[in-house]
């Protein structure tokens, strides 16, 4: 969007009008009666400031409040305010306190730690709300043990949020597993994939025997999750909660985007005396199929 004055050119003909918390009109953008295209090279600062909705006038034209003082707005993406309005209100619907005990506490049961990949939305496939789950997300679910991000939330969940259970879910088909199984270079990257890469060399005899690449891609999909399980053991933040009591276990779950589905791993550390048999057992059932 273009600003002239108070009026500003849309360049992707979007319907928009954005509102301040107290309801009052910042600006707004809609296409106007009697003009099949929008025109972009045209000026419309000649046209008469709009207070409410433009789409009363002709042509396209986007209108900025005047008594809106702040920056240039950024481009609105129109739909994904009006699909958050209707979602806000359906919530509102079936349960009209929601959002006002979600805004005083939020007691989630779970963390997960997930890839970043669109098609895996974690709370949508176990069909848990917000304030249910704790969520943290990479590409390729990797829990580094240097990453401050990964290690943060980790941390909080378990002693603040006080969850009882760690579930870190991979996924058939991640681009992130394929690209360290293919040496793909794609930029930076490549060094976080760098850990995926450390797994496929760990387990390169168990991906070594698979004949197509696919079976490798899965494989490898299933070992990352694997280590990765054993990874959240190793911190000190598990560590130190299992030695001081705290019921916590670690699961290791893959998700499958052909059909929507979750399995299990059968990796689910409760102690750190657990940890080294579970972890070989899970490792040996990936040959299984
Ligand atoms: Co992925």
């Amino acid at each position: 969007m273009i600003f002239a004055g108070n009026y500003f050119r849309c360049a992707n003909r979007e319907s928009v009008r954005v509102v301040s918390s107290a309801g009052r009109a910042l600006f707004a953008c809609g296409p106007m009666a009697g003009s099949e295209t929008h025109d972009e090279g045209s000026n419309h600062a000649e046209q008469e400031p709009l207070t409410t909705d433009c789409r009363q006038v002709t042509g396209w034209i986007c209108w900025r409040s005047q008594n809106h003082t702040g920056a240039a707005p950024m481009r609105v993406l129109s739909q994904l305010f009006a699909n958050n309005r209707a979602w806000a209100e359906d919530m509102t619907r079936r349960e009209p306190d929601f959002f006002a005990r979600l805004a005083h506490q939020q007691t989630p049961q779970y963390l997960w730690i997930g890839c970043s990949d669109s098609r895996v939305p974690a709370n949508q496939i176990v069909g848990l709300l917000p304030g249910e789950m704790f969520v943290h997300r990479n590409v390729a679910n990797l829990v580094v043990h240097t990453d401050l991000n990964c290690l943060a939330a980790l941390q909080f969940a378990g002693a603040v949020l006080r969850v009882h259970h760690v579930i870190v879910c991979g996924h058939y088909g991640c681009g992130g597993v394929l690209a360290a199984l293919r040496d793909d270079n794609l930029g930076l990257i490549d060094n976080w994939l760098r850990h995926v890469q450390d797994v496929r060399s760990k387990h390169h005899s168990r991906l070594a025997r698979l004949p197509r690449e696919q079976q490798r891609h899965d494989r490898l999909c299933e070992l990352n999750v694997i280590e990765q399980v054993a990874n959240v053991c190793q911190t000190t933040i598990v560590r130190e909660a299992w030695k001081r009591g705290h019921d916590l276990a670690v699961h290791g779950w893959i998700y499958s985007l052909s059909n929507g589905l979750l399995q299990d791993l059968g990796m689910c550390v409760t102690s750190d005396l657990e940890m080294s048999k579970c972890y070989e057992a899970a490792c040996i059932r990936t040959n299984d199929d």
